[in-house]
């Protein structure tokens, strides 16, 4: 009985530093972006969705509209302004045709998401923000956050949608 005390301590052990090894690495492998301070969000991935878009021209991307507990509660609630806590993710893929699908469908017209682009995010803290409306923009590629002269025109361009606190998209039923 001792032994499998020991034992069980040992594991109960050896978990909590594997998970604290796996903590401190998720850490000091993010970076903040330049200007507002803000590091990719642990676990945005598994949000959930308030839409999806797609955009020709240059971007031709995919994307995926993504909002946190707070995000998605106050979207529900069709609450505005967003409170503090908000943030929302926006994710993109380049926009590619699929061969795959294409032979099943016997003609031209899948279209998939390929490679990743980058990930935005926009974070509600309306004191620390209080000179770009509350929001905390930020921008990453392959997990890097874009210099400070691309968040320069993030919040300009979102001015348009003051009325909707700055933000474009809406819930998608
Ligand atoms: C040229 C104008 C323009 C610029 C510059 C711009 N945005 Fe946007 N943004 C939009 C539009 C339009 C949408 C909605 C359409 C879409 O998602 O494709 C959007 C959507 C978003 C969304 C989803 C929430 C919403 O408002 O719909 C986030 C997050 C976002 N942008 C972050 C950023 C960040 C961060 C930057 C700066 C690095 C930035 N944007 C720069 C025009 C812009």
């Amino acid at each position: 009985m001792k032994g499998f005390a020991y034992l069980l301590f040992a594991v109960v052990a050896l978990t909590g530093v594997v998970a604290y090894m796996a903590h401190a690495s998720a850490h000091s492998d993010a970076e903040a972006d330049p200007i507002f301070g803000i590091k990719i969000p642990p676990g945005y991935r598994d949000w959930k969705l308030i839409s999806v878009a797609h955009e020709e021209g240059n971007l031709n991307d995919l994307r995926a509209l993504l909002g946190n507990d707070v995000a998605i509660k106050a979207y529900r609630a069709g609450k505005l302004p967003f409170p503090d806590g908000t943030i929302i993710a926006r994710l993109a893929w380049s926009y590619v045709p699929s061969e795959e699908n294409n032979k099943v469908f016997g003609r031209s017209q899948s279209f998939v998401a390929g490679a990743a682009t980058n990930v935005q995010f926009m974070v509600k803290d309306s004191r620390k923000y209080a000179a770009t409306g509350g929001w905390g923009f930020a921008q990453f590629k392959d997990g890097k956050p874009d210099p400070a002269a691309a968040l320069k025109t993030c919040f300009p361009c979102h001015d348009p949608v003051k009325a909707r606190d700055f933000v474009f998209t809406r819930y998608a039923p």
